[in-house]
């Protein structure tokens, strides 16, 4: 059953179209990754579905729900978390207190009601924020300002944030971006993991062997346009991809 629909997607910035009529499907329990070179709008596709930018045309239905024309708070509710392409956290604050935001369950929310109730809701996110941040191997840094951490720790982190918001779908943009090869292989037990425990995954991600290894299927953007799309073996082999792109990358 598809989670994740899009139809026909299009966004232009000015004169250039970043997305060109874009569609394609997520299925519930998948891995899905969506490769391709610089600024085939990757990221683009990724805001569009976040509600962080309007598609200029076309539609996307999570849970058979129409998503494109709510906002990004909107989105959430209904289930879909995302990473960014460069982690945006709050480097003053602590790694836990960074989960327990995500949750918007902490103690600096005014709206919280005083009391008991409040001290519940905080006690609560901290248990929440730290059995996530043992998920992710991260539990032995909670109390560290977040801008301590390494750019693989940071990921670790954003992903954590994430989860804090009990995704039906998590969409990561390069993940393995600037990981040590030790970070690489935890990250991929982590994507097993969450995908184990009942989460979707779409990402973004140039480390094709990664792509290769733990994706169900693959998509391929080309200047703004799928070019292709298939289990990894037969992209592997597209005459079209190997041109656009992953020659020189397997070759690597
Ligand atoms: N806010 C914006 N305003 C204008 N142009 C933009 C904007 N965001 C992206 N673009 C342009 O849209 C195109 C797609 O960019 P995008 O960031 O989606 O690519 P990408 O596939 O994520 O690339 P990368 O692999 O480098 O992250 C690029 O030409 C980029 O310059
Ligand atoms: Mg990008």
């Amino acid at each position: 059953m598809s989670l994740l629909r899009v139809e026909k997607l299009s966004k232009s910035f000015d004169g250039l179209k970043a997305l060109k009529e874009v569609s394609f499907i997520v299925a519930r329990d998948q891995i899905k990754a969506i490769i391709g070179p610089n600024g085939a709008g990757k990221t683009t596709l990724f805001n569009v579905l976040t509600g962080v930018l309007k598609p200029t045309s076309g539609e996307a239905f999570f849970k058979n729900q129409k998503i494109t024309g709510l906002k990004t708070h909107q989105i959430v509710r209904l289930g879909i978390a995302r990473t960014f392409q460069t982690p945006l956290l709050f480097e003053e604050l602590t790694v836990l207190e960074n989960v327990m935001l995500a949750a918007g369950l902490t103690f600096n929310r005014s709206w919280l009601p005083f009391g008991s109730v409040r001290q519940e809701a905080e006690e609560k996110a901290r248990e929440t924020g730290l059995e996530l941040l043992a998920f992710v191997k991260l539990k032995s840094k909670a109390d560290l300002p977040a801008g301590l951490l390494t750019a693989g720790e940071r990921r670790l982190l954003e992903i954590a944030r994430a989860l804090a918001l009990k995704p039906t779908l998590i969409m990561l943009d390069e993940p393995a971006a600037g990981l040590t090869p030790a970070e690489r292989d935890n990250l991929k037990e982590l994507l097993y993991e969450i995908k184990s425990r009942g989460a979707t995954i779409l990402l973004v991600e140039h480390d094709m062997g990664l792509v290769m290894e733990i994706c169900d299927e693959v998509l391929v953007l080309d200047e703004g346009e799928k070019i292709a799309e298939g289990p990894p073996l037969l992209i592997q082999e597209d005459e079209q991809v190997i041109e656009a792109y992953l020659g020189g990358e397997l070759d690597a």
